[in-house]
């Protein structure tokens, strides 16, 4: 079968053939129909990605259809569709993942390729207003924004929240969770195309973050935030602080930029500010984070759709910010 295939060899992603996978006893094999990309991809691909191994298959994402099982108990996955709980080894306790814990794509073979095996427990029925691709759009992005929204942020109707980098998959789902919550919602962004994007799905407003002083606007036309969700981190984080509310709370789930190279931890203490960081979500989070889409008929926002031959490419666009949502890949 073809996949993108992270070579020890080439120490990048190959574009090549690899066996088709057999499911053993307790998993099933998934004809993957749409597989999406994450920024998580784009790391590893570049090994800045913690517990780093080669020569796997990359990809947490997937919509497909169940095509053998490896054991008889589970026949009625037979022909489903699906889309797969990229945690693998969550454990016991809600509040934070277990030793054990890894995320579909590396270290085991992933999603972007013909075929997948996974646990048959990793599997969920498809929302049945999403098209495959939409579908393939949401696992890792929608569990971590719901966690960052629902358990950490707490997000509330009538609250005032602001999600930075509204280009990322993850902000993106952040903010129509934060919506459908009766929140009312700002963004940031590198381009102001994709802010008037956004005010068309129903964001009150935003600021370029690329203009100096982009904190001091945001202020002045807001009042200040009740709940910030932040994956950029770097030296922005000081002046995100600036915008918060007395005690408010700020939840990050990424540092694309890296750690900021001071922190104003004076305004934290005397704003009575919590910080929280947050990292994918527990199984149930999972559940509950589909039944929440289903409820409101949110659709992830999609990049485009291209073939899965062409995914190297579409990691560079990734990996480059050319994007507005998923990229989706179709084998
Ligand atoms: N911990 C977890 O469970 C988890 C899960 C998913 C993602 N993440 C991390 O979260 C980050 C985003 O992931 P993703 O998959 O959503 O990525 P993505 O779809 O590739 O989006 C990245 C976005 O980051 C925004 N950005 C870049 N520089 C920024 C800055 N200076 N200020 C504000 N925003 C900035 C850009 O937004 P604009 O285009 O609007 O400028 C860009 O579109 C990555 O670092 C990723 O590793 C963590």
């Amino acid at each position: 079968m073809k996949a993108i295939f992270l070579s020890a060899e080439k120490k990048d992603i190959i574009f090549t053939e690899r066996p088709k996978p057999t499911p053993k006893a307790g998993e099933a094999l998934v004809k993957v129909v749409a597989a999406a990309l994450n920024h998580r991809d784009q790391w590893i691909r570049v090994a800045l990605y913690p517990g780093m191994t080669y020569d796997c298959i990359l990809g947490s994402d997937a919509c497909g259809v169940v095509e053998a099982v490896g054991d008889a108990h589970h026949e009625e996955w037979l022909g489903k569709e699906v889309v797969i709980n990229p945690n693998q080894n969550w454990g016991e306790n809600p509040e934070y993942q277990s030793e054990r814990y890894t995320i579909l794509g590396m270290p085991t073979d992933g999603t972007l390729a013909e075929y997948v095996c996974v646990p048959i427990d990793r599997l969920h029925v498809k929302p049945a207003h999403l098209s495959y691709e939409e579908a393939a759009a949401l696992p890792l992005a929608g569990l971590t924004a719901y966690r960052a929204v629902r358990r950490k942020g707490g997000i509330q109707k009538g609250q005032r929240v602001l999600v930075t980098g509204i280009g990322g998959g993850v902000a993106q789902l952040a903010c129509q969770f934060a919506l459908a919550l009766g929140a009312e919602v700002y963004v940031t962004s590198s381009s102001d195309a994709k802010i008037q994007k956004m005010k068309e799905l129903g964001v009150a407003g935003g600021v370029n973050y690329k203009q100096d002083g982009w904190h001091k606007e945001l202020l002045k036309e807001t009042g200040g935030f009740d709940v910030i969700i932040d994956s950029a981190g770097g030296d922005g984080f000081n002046l995100l602080l600036k915008t918060m509310k007395p005690a408010a709370t700020l939840v990050f789930y990424g540092a694309t930029l890296g750690s900021p190279s001071k922190l104003d931890m004076p305004r934290i203490f005397f704003g009575q500010y919590t910080i929280k960081g947050t990292t994918m979500g527990n199984d149930q989070e999972f559940e509950e984070m589909l039944r929440f889409v289903e409820a409101h008929k949110l659709r992830p926002i999609i990049d485009s759709v291209r073939p899965l031959a062409e995914g190297i490419a579409a990691f560079n666009d990734m990996r480059d910010g050319k994007i507005f949502g998923k990229i989706v890949l179709k084998p």
